[in-house]
Formats: structure tokens, C-alpha cells, sequence
């Protein structure tokens, strides 16, 4: 079986991450320690498809389970939902010696992180993540999250897992939508750090729309990589480091939230790094060639590169101008300068240079 991992070294954990096929069926392979006893939180979509191989697997190895199903998607991230799973583990006296498995997308993944590390000050909790988002972005890192009162992520904490395992196997039933949505991510990280991960994007194109596991374990374990390097020199966001991984995405929540969510996160961020490649270019900091690269590369996943025809610049630009990176109307943005290279800057959103602008300034050639 094709199975590879690797260990992220944290300030506050050190912790393997192993990355292959059917690895769902041996689960307890994987664990340092045998629990004795564990809570999977999952939703009701992956409850379907792939709840019994894992209790399967863990009966097997001799370990208790007890699963929690919660509603599919984004509504499902509230304190309600926390204290129905604080509820759930307080009934079933959950204690330290229990592990819970965060088994799902971004949205059960930051939910089950949040309530791990906070129910007793914290138990131990495994990833296991089930999107391609989740693969490569959102199980690794420690960033946990729920929503208030419409405010994404504005409740949360840090916290790393004990371990993550990735079983590609289970993205073969991933909608195409949630399927690029991840893919837009991987997209970014070559783009801002890895430009052989962008060669392999574009050699091995076919494979990778088509989910051949060899080309999805070599994906996924470079985009883990990249941010576990990033994750490893600015855990908890205080050098300016951990930023870069925000390259397309101050454009991209803003497309988002103008078009009230029926872009989706990946396609938002898509159209997000053109624009603010772009800009590289205006500002001549870029080669026109290096941007048409990306948005080759973009175009060949169907990823959408330009905004629709109906979006106002003015409201994307009210959107930018709350963006919570902003401070005395100058925003901190990671800004490119090579394939696979880019740099911190400060942008003041009333010069007249900046990306909403430059935005602007090319729907009108
Ligand atoms: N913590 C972080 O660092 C971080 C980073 C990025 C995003 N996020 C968060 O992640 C969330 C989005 O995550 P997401 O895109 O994974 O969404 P999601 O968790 O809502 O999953 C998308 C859909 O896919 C379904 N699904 C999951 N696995 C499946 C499978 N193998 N086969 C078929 N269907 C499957 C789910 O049931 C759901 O309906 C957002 O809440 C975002 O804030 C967190
Ligand atoms: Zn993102």
C-alpha cells in the first residue's frame, strides 16, 4: 500500500501526519497509544459513507466507540453545536485518558478542535480529514473555529492534534465543487512557495482531475509540507509569517461575501490570486509571463479567473476596506514577486495604487 508521512514540529506539539490509501481500515496503526475509548464527531454525509469502516476498524483493534453525527456544512459551526458536544461528552464522562476524532471536512474539523480544546482544558484529538480542503489546509495547523452571529471563526483557539492521517481514498466521493475547492488551495501553495508543486500540477493534470491516488498522495503531502513549514516558524500568527498563507484570500472573502456565498471559498480564492497577481504585475514587480502561468494553471482545473460581470468594484472595495487585516487604513498583504516566492506589504487602500484599483482599472480595457 502507498502510505507517507512525516512530523510537524510545533512550538506547542510535535506531531505525525501519514498520508495514503484505505488507511481508515487500520486506524489504530497509526496511534502512538492505543485510547481505550473514542468519540468520533463527524456530519451526516460521511456518517453514510464512511462511519462503519472506521468503527469497523477500531471495534477490530478492541477500542470503544462512540460517534456523535451533526447536519452537514457551514451552519453547523456555532456555540449551539459546542454545547451539544460538551452535553454528549459530559453524559458519556469523557475524561483524559479518551480521544475524539475530528472525522470530516473544514467544518467538522474546526468544531471538534475547538470543543477538544476546551472540554477538561483539553483532550486528545485526532484528524482525520475526509475533504480535500481539510487534506491540505484546515487538519494541520491547530486553528480551530465557530461561528457568532454571522462572524466567521470569531470564537476559537489554537490547538494541534495528536496526529492526522489522510486517507485519499475518500475523496473518490467528493462533489466536484468541494473537489476544486481544495484544489485552489494546493493551487496557492504552489504559487506562493512551491513551484515544482505547480509543474506537477501541470504534468500530471489528467491524474489529478481523475483522483489517481499516486498524484493526490504527492499533492497533498507537498501542500501539507508547505504549511506545516509555515505553521512550524509562526504557530500562533505573531511574526508576519504565517500571513502568506493568505495570498488570494483578501480578495477572495471579499468575492465571497459580495456575491453572498454562491461563490464558493475555492473559486472565490481562484479569482482572488489572479487579482492580486495582477497587481505584482501593475506594480512591476511581476512578469506577465509567470502570471499567465497561474492563470493557465487555474483554467485547467475549470477554476473561474474573473469576477462576474455584475459584481461592484465599490462594494468589494467596502468589503476590503473591513477587512480585519487592516490597520489605520493600511493592509498587510502578502504580494507576489516570483513563481513560488512571495513578500509582505503594506498597501494603503486610499493611494489609488492597490488592488481593488488595479482590478478595476483591467475590467475597463
Ligand atoms: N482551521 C483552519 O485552518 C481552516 C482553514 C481553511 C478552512 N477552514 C474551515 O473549513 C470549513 C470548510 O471546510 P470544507 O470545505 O471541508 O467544508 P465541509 O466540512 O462543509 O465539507 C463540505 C461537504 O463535503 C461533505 N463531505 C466531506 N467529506 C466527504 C467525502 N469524503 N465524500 C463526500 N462528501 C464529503 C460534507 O458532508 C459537506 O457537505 C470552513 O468552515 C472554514 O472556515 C478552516
Ligand atoms: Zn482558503
Amino acid at each position: 500500500m502507498n502510505t507517507t508521512h512525516f512530523e510537524i514540529k510545533t512550538k506547542s506539539k510535535i506531531y505525525q501526519v501519514y498520508i495514503g490509501e484505505s488507511l481508515l481500515t487500520n486506524i489504530v496503526d497509526f496511534l502512538d497509544d492505543k485510547p481505550k475509548r473514542v468519540f468520533v464527531i463527524t456530519d451526516e454525509t460521511v456518517a453514510k459513507l464512511y462511519l462503519e469502516t472506521l468503527t469497523q476498524s477500531l471495534k477490530e483493534s478492541g477500542v470503544e466507540t462512540i460517534s456523535e453525527i451533526l447536519a452537514d456544512g457551514e451552519s453547523t459551526k456555532t456555540l449551539d453545536t459546542v454545547f451539544n458536544l460538551y452535553n454528549f461528552l459530559l453524559e458519556n464522562e469523557a475524561s483524559r485518558s479518551d480521544m475524539i476524532i475530528a472525522f470530516g471536512g473544514g467544518v467538522i474539523g474546526d468544531i471538534t478542535g475547538f470543543v477538544a480544546s476546551t472540554f477538561k482544558r483539553g483532550l486528545n484529538f485526532l484528524q482525520i480529514p475526509t475533504t480535500l480542503l481539510a487534506q491540505v489546509d484546515s487538519a494541520v495547523g491547530g486553528k480551530t473555529g465557530v461561528n457568532l452571529n454571522g462572524g466567521k471563526n470569531l470564537i476559537g483557539t489554537f490547538y494541534q492534534p495528536s496526529a492526522v492521517i489522510v486517507d485519499v481514498t475518500v475523496l473518490k466521493t467528493l462533489s466536484e465543487t468541494d473537489f476544486i475547492t481544495g484544489l485552489a488551495e494546493v493551487i496557492k501553495y504552489g504559487v506562493i512557495m512551491d513551484s515544482e508543486l505547480l509543474q506537477i500540477l501541470i504534468e500530471e493534470r489528467n491524474e489529478i482531475v481523475n483522483r489517481e491516488s499516486e498524484s493526490i498522495i504527492k499533492i497533498v503531502e507537498r501542500s501539507l509540507k508547505n504549511k506545516a513549514h509555515i505553521v512550524g516558524l509562526d504557530e500562533r500568527e505573531e511574526y508576519g509569517i504565517r500571513e502568506i498563507l493568505n495570498f488570494g484570500h483578501t480578495i477572495g472573502h471579499a468575492i465571497e461575501s459580495s456575491s453572498s456565498y454562491d461563490i464558493v471559498h475555492g473559486q472565490a480564492v481562484a479569482i482572488g490570486m489572479v487579482e492580486e497577481a495582477r497587481f505584482s504585475v501593475d506594480m512591476d514587480l511581476l512578469d506577465i509571463q509567470s502570471f499567465e502561468t497561474i492563470v493557465s494553471i487555474l483554467e485547467s482545473y475549470h477554476l473561474p479567473t474573473s469576477i462576474p460581470d455584475d459584481m461592484k468594484f465599490q462594494q468589494l472595495r467596502e468589503i476590503v476596506k473591513h477587512d480585519k487585516k487592516i490597520r489605520e487604513g493600511v493592509l498587510r498583504i502578502p504580494i507576489l514577486v516570483e513563481l513560488g516566492k512571495v513578500e509582505m506589504k503594506s498597501i494603503e487602500l486610499s493611494s489609488g495604487q492597490d488592488v481593488i484599483t488595479s482590478m478595476e482599472r483591467n475590467a475597463r480595457c
